[in-house]
C-alpha cells in the first residue's frame, strides 16, 4: 500500500531510488515519483504508471546526493500525475512522500488555504508539505517544523520529507513501516528492507512515534518530544538474489518453484525426535491458555482455518477470525485468550487492529509473520516466523504453505501445553511425513499436468473449487487464486454446501476443481460426482489412490502423504493451474490490477 524510499550519501541518488522503487512495487504500482536535491532546488518528477514508465519518462538521471522516492496504491484521488507523489508546498521547497492515509487532511487543507496554500492534487499527502513550510515559516527550523507537523497530523504515516538547500532528509513513522538502511557511506529510509538489499543488510527498524534526520554522515532518531533514543540494529538474512526474478518469467512462479527450499527452512529443526520445538517458544508457553483465536485477512485468512481447523481437533476452543470484521465476530476474551494474528507481510492494518482490539479487551497475543521486524512482530507478545524468504507477487503462494506448516506445528505445541489438549495421536508419524513435504513438493512440481489442465478450461464462465474438512480452505484459497490473477469469477465452496444452492448454477461451462484428501472424504467424492451429473467437468486435486480419481474427467494428483500435509500438495497443483490459465489470458500475473501486496489500510 504505496512504498516510500529515501537515500542520503555521496554520489547520485536518482539510480538508487528507481531501483529501490521497482523493489517495492508490490505494494503499489499506480503511480511513481522521486525528488532530488542537487543545490540548485528540489526537482520532482513523477507521472501515473509504474516505475517502469517514469524511468522511460526520464531523459537523463537528475543529479543530486539525496533524494526520496514512491509508488503508489491509490486511496485518495485516482492514479494521475498529479496524485503522484512526491507532492510539494506551493513554492517547491518542500517535497514529501507518504505511505499511509491522513484521517484530518480536509480540515487541514481547508485552514491552510485560508492562509493562501495552494494545492494541486486530491491527495491527503498534500497537506504535508504545506504543514513543513508553513512551520518553517514560524520557527526558523525544519527538524521542528517536521516534528510540529506529525503531532499535527491524526491517521498513519511513514513519510520522507526533503528541502530546498538542506542535506538532510527528514522522516517519521506512525502506523506505517519505516526502516533505516545503514551502508559505509550512505543511508537509506524505506518501506520495506528489499528496496536498498542490494546495497545493504544491516537494518534499524524505526518504532512507532520515531522520528529521523539523515545528514551524509550522520543520523539521529529521537522521539516526538525531540528526545534522543537509541535503536538497536538488526543484519537481514535474505539474500539480495531472493528478492530478484531469477530465471522466471514471473515472480510467483519462481515463488510456487522455490517451496521445497522455503519448506524445509520453515520445518528446519522444529520438528524432530518426533517432538515439536518453536527456538522462542518454552515448553509450557501457553499453559494458561484456555481459547485460541486466529484473526487474518485473505490468503493468510485460509492458512489459519487450516491452523484452526487442527487446533479444534486437538480439543482447543478455537475461532478464526477475518480480521476486518474481528469487532462484529469475536466470542467472549480475556486474559486466558491467546489471539494469533496470521500476517505474511506483518503489516496487515485489518489485521493489527483486530489484535489492537482483542488485546485491549486482555487477550494476549503472538504474530506468525513472514517479516522480521513488522508492526505485528514488534508489536504482539511473542512472535514465530514463517521463514519462507521474501515473497514479491501479489498473490501469495509459499508464504501460505509455510504458514500452514507453521500452524500445524504451533497446534502441537500449543495442544501439548494447555490442560486438555489432545495432540494428534499420531504425532510422530506426523511430523515425520512432514520431513516429506518439501521432496513431495518438488514431485508436483516436475510432474503437474496444470497447464494443460488451464488451457483446456481457458473459456469457462466459471470456475468453481470444493473442499471439505482441511481441503475447504485449500479450495476457498484456491478459489482467491484464480480470481485475483486471472479476473475469471471463481468461487469456493465447502464441498457439501454445493447442493445448497450454487449447484444451481453449474453447467458444462462450470469446471469444478474437487480437492480431497484420499482417505474418508466421501463428502466431496459424492458431491462432485452429482455435479458432474449435472455436466460440470470435474478435476479431482488429490491422491490417485481414491475413488473420485476414477470418477473425474482429469485428475491433477499428488504423492500419498499424511491427510494433515495433503491439502498443502493440492494447493501447489491449484497454485499452478491460476498461474498458467493468468498466463495463458496474458493478465499481469505479478501486479493484478487494483491490488497491492501488503494492505495497510482499512
Ligand atoms: C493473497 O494472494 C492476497 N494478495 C491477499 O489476500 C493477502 O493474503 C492478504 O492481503 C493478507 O496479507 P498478509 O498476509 O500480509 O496479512
Amino acid at each position: 500500500m504505496c512504498g516510500i524510499i529515501a537515500r542520503i550519501g555521496h554520489g547520485d541518488a536518482a539510480e538508487t531510488l528507481l531501483t529501490g522503487l521497482e523493489n517495492l512495487e508490490y505494494r503499489g504500482y499506480d503511480s511513481a515519483g522521486i525528488a532530488v536535491q542537487n543545490g540548485s532546488g528540489v526537482k520532482v518528477h513523477k507521472c501515473s504508471g509504474e516505475v517502469s514508465e517514469l524511468k522511460s519518462q526520464l531523459e537523463a538521471h537528475p543529479n543530486g546526493n539525496m533524494g526520496i522516492g514512491h509508488t503508489r496504491w491509490s486511496t485518495h484521488g485516482p492514479p494521475t500525475d498529479e496524485n503522484a507523489h512526491p507532492h510539494t508546498d506551493t513554492v517547491g521547497d518542500v517535497a514529501v512522500v507518504h505511505n499511509g492515509v491522513i484521517d484530518n487532511y480536509d480540515e487541514l487543507k481547508a485552514d491552510l488555504r485560508s492562509k493562501g496554500h495552494e494545492f494541486e492534487s486530491d491527495t491527503d499527502t498534500e497537506v504535508i508539505p504545506h504543514l513543513i513550510d508553513e512551520y518553517r515559516a514560524e520557527t526558523g527550523d525544519t527538524e521542528t517544523a517536521v516534528r510540529k507537523t506529525v503531532s499535527t497530523l491524526e491517521g498513519s504515516y511513514a513519510i520522507a520529507a526533503i528541502v530546498d538547500g538542506e542535506e538532510a532528509v527528514y522522516a517519521a513513522r506512525k502506523g506505517s513501516p519505516l526502516v533505516l538502511g545503514l551502508d559505509d557511506d550512505e543511508w537509506f529510509l524505506a518501506s520495506d528492507v528489499p528496496a536498498f538489499l542490494d546495497y545493504t543488510d544491516e537494518v534499524i527498524y524505526l518504532e512507532e512515534g520515531d522520528l529521523v534526520v539523515l545528514e551524509p554522515d550522520s543520523y539521529q532518531i529521537t522521539d516526538l518530544d525531540g528526545t534522543p533514543v537509541e535503536r538497536s540494529s538488526d543484519t537481514v538474512d535474505w539474500d539480495p538474489e531472493d528478492a530478484g526474478k531469477g530465471e522466471f518469467d514471473h515472480y510467483m512462479l519462481k515463488e510456487i518453484y522455490n517451496q521445497p527450499t522455503s519448506l524445509s527452512n520453515t520445518i528446519e529443526g522444529r520438528a524432530s525426535d518426533g517432538e515439536v520445538s518453536f527456538e522462542n517458544l518454552t515448553e509450557g508457553t501457553f499453559s494458561d491458555v484456555d481459547a485460541v483465536q486466529f484473526v487474518a485477512c485473505g490468503t493468510s485468512y485460509h492458512a489459519a482455518m487450516y491452523g484452526g481447523q487442527l487446533l479444534r481437533s486437538a480439543g482447543i476452543r478455537t475461532e478464526v477470525l477475518r480480521a476486518s470484521e474481528y469487532e462484529s465476530t469475536t466470542g467472549p476474551v480475556d486474559e486466558n485468550t491467546l489471539v494469533v494474528a496470521v500476517t505474511q507481510s506483518g503489516e496487515t492494518a485489518d489485521t493489527l487492529e483486530a489484535v489492537r482490539e482483542a488485546t485491549s479487551r486482555g487477550a494476549r497475543s503472538l504474530a506468525v509473520t513472514n517479516v522480521v521486524g513488522s508492526t505485528a512482530a514488534r508489536t504482539a507478545d511473542d512472535a514465530v516466523y514463517i521463514r519462507a524468504g521474501p515473497e514479491v507477487g501479489v498473490a501469495a503462494t509459499k508464504t501460505y504453505s509455510s504458514q500452514a506448516v507453521t500452524l500445524a506445528l504451533l497446534t502441537q505445541q500449543i495442544a501439548s501445553d494447555v490442560p486438555g489438549g489432545e495432540p494428534a495421536a499420531d504425532k510422530a508419524t506426523l511430523l515425520e511425513s512432514l520431513q516429506d513435504l518439501p521432496e513431495h513438493v518438488e514431485e508436483v512440481l516436475e510432474s503437474s499436468q496444470a497447464e494443460a489442465v488451464a488451457r483446456e478450461r481457458l473459456d469457462s464462465q466459471s470456475y468453481f473449487f470444493i473442499g471439505h474438512g482441511l481441503g475447504h480452505s485449500v479450495a476457498l484459497e484456491g478459489a482467491l487464486k484464480f480470481k485475483e490473477i486471472t479476473y475469471e469469477h471463481a468461487e469456493g465452496f465447502a464441498s457439501g454446501q454445493l447442493k445448497h444452492g450454487p449447484l444451481a448454477l453449474v453447467t458444462d461451462e462450470t469446471p469444478i476443481f474437487a480437492v480431497y484428501s484420499g482417505r474418508g472424504d466421501e463428502k466431496t467424492k459424492t458431491n462432485a460426482i452429482e455435479a458432474r451429473s449435472r455436466g460440470a467437468p470435474i478435476i479431482a486435486v488429490g491422491p490417485d489412490d481414491h475413488s473420485l480419481a476414477d470418477a473425474a474427467d482429469t485428475n491433477l494428483s499428488v504423492p500419498d502423504t499424511h491427510p494433515v500435509w495433503a491439502g498443502l500438495l493440492a494447493n501447489v497443483q491449484l497454485q499452478l493451474v491460476s498461474y498458467h490459465a493468468a498466463k495463458l489470458l496474458e493478465r499481469p500475473i505479478d501486479k493484478p490490477r487494483n491490488l497491492a501486496k501488503s494492505v495497510t489500510v482499512e
